[in-house]
């Protein structure tokens, strides 16, 4: 399988062929597609959802996918968990993580995945699993894949190039990478890779409305890149993994499933470039909620009201007059998980690092720390830069429950309530 190239757009009608003549034209499934390929039809959404919600691609592959025998326990992973998340006691409190350490020993990308929180019910197809990772070594003869839900990965250090059905998609830190539901893939490291990921189990996610910015801004459509197809002709033993129902299970083939030779569709895998992103902010005074910073999301079928939204605070001017200029205190109804990719967040003056993460769950006062306050409260106010900065929130509708990896890791931070701490009261008049 050679290097990628890439077909640009968001949820396009993507056509591309590895090989020339494969890709049936005017019909989907021909009597004998050529070479004798086989046909199948790929679906991320029901087969009645609206059309501008449809999900589907068609492959045409060496051998039937269908072609396996049972799938047994695998239990290589025991962290690797899907909601609904029991652990208890279900707290209120705020939560900050230090960053996961780099993996030691001999680990690949899904044996190093640790479920942190998550939310909904997979089963229900509500809800996410947030996931970090930390890996040393590429995955050899076996590739992976969720039934639970589309992986919306984040890296933070380390490149990872992932080799799927419909492609090979190269990700880099300050970019991220969709795969949809049920897409099998392996994921190659040149060195440690450390990163998050959401597992959307709702709807696939997607660019947020415009509304009154217009028809451009924000992600556009056009920075989102698909690999063309690329397959590989192998025989040798390889695992398949596959996450289902909240376990791991695995069965055995004597070739590489990654033999999808032409395909076309809406279903597919892509990344985006996060500096590519299109930051709107106020040129007068206040700024405006953080629903502005959305870069995809994963709708409920309540209007407006998100099972995920994966929002990032990227580089950006601050020029509000008489504005407290940080993200103010704030009591959300919806529930904030964050990450920071690399730099400093400018609500917090020391303590989330890079690969660190931060819990805020439904209605639980967070906002700049006292540092962060004082300075912004201070501050002579001219335009500034935020620059070199790259934080992300997957925000979601209902509280997210952390698991018992996360809230007994020695990462978790024992005093995060201090950095709230020591606020002078307001003086009102004698
Ligand atoms: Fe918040």
């Amino acid at each position: 399988m050679s290097n990628s190239d890439y077909m640009t757009g968001f949820g396009n009608e993507f056509a591309t062929e590895a090989v020339e003549g494969t890709l049936p034209q005017g019909r989907n499934s021909p009597q004998r597609p050529a070479f004798g390929l086989y046909t199948e039809q790929f679906s991320g959404t029901a087969f009645t959802a609206p059309r501008d919600h449809n999900r589907r691609s068609w492959f045409y592959r060496m051998r039937p996918s269908a072609g396996h025998g049972r799938f047994e326990h695998y239990d290589g992973n025991p962290k690797l968990l899907t909601a609904p998340i029991t652990h208890e006691p279900f707290e209120p409190n705020r939560l900050r993580w230090d960053p996961l350490p780099l993996a030691s020993g001999d680990v690949d990308w899904v044996d190093g995945l640790v479920t942190w929180a998550g939310n909904g019910d997979a089963n229900a197809g509500s809800g996410i699993g947030i996931h970090l990772y930390a890996a040393n070594r590429s995955m050899e003869d076996r590739v992976f894949f969720t039934a639970d839900g589309e992986l919306l990965i984040v890296p933070q250090q380390g490149a990872l190039r992932i080799v799927t059905e419909m492609g090979v998609l190269e990700l880099a830190p300050n970019g991220i990478g969709v795969v949809p539901r049920g897409l099998r893939f392996r994921v190659e490291l040149d060195g440690p890779a450390r990163g998050y990921v959401c597992e959307n189990y709702g709807a696939p996610f997607r660019l947020p409305d415009l509304g009154p910015i217009g028809a451009n801004g924000l992600a556009n459509p056009r920075d989102f890149e698909t690999p063309v197809a690329a397959y590989e002709d192998v025989d040798c033993d390889t695992e398949v993994i596959q996450k289902f129902g909240g376990r791991l299970w695995r069965t055995m083939l004597g070739h590489s499933p990654l033999d999808v030779v032409a395909w076309h569709g809406n279903n597919a895998p892509c990344r985006y470039d996060l500096s590519r992103f299109n930051t709107i902010g106020s040129i007068s005074f206040d700024h405006p909620d953080p629903s502005i910073f959305t870069v995809l999301t994963s709708q409920t079928d309540t209007p407006g009201i998100a099972n995920c939204d994966f929002v990032i605070f990227p580089p950006r001017w601050l020029v509000g007059e008489d504005t407290f200029r940080p993200p103010w205190f704030h009591r959300n109804v919806m529930s904030e998980f964050m990450g920071l990719i690399h730099g400093a967040y400018d609500a917090k003056s020391g303590g989330f690092a890079p690969g660190g993460a931060s819990l805020h769950n439904r209605m639980n006062a967070h906002g700049p720390d006292k540092a962060s306050t004082e300075a912004a409260m201070a501050a002579k106010l001219e335009p500034k830069k935020v620059d070199e900065t790259m934080a992300f929130m997957f925000e979601s509708v209902a509280p997210i429950r952390p698991t018992q990896a996360a809230m007994t890791n020695e990462t978790l931070q024992q005093n995060y309530d201090d950095c709230w701490g020591g606020f002078e009261k307001a003086q009102l008049p004698e």
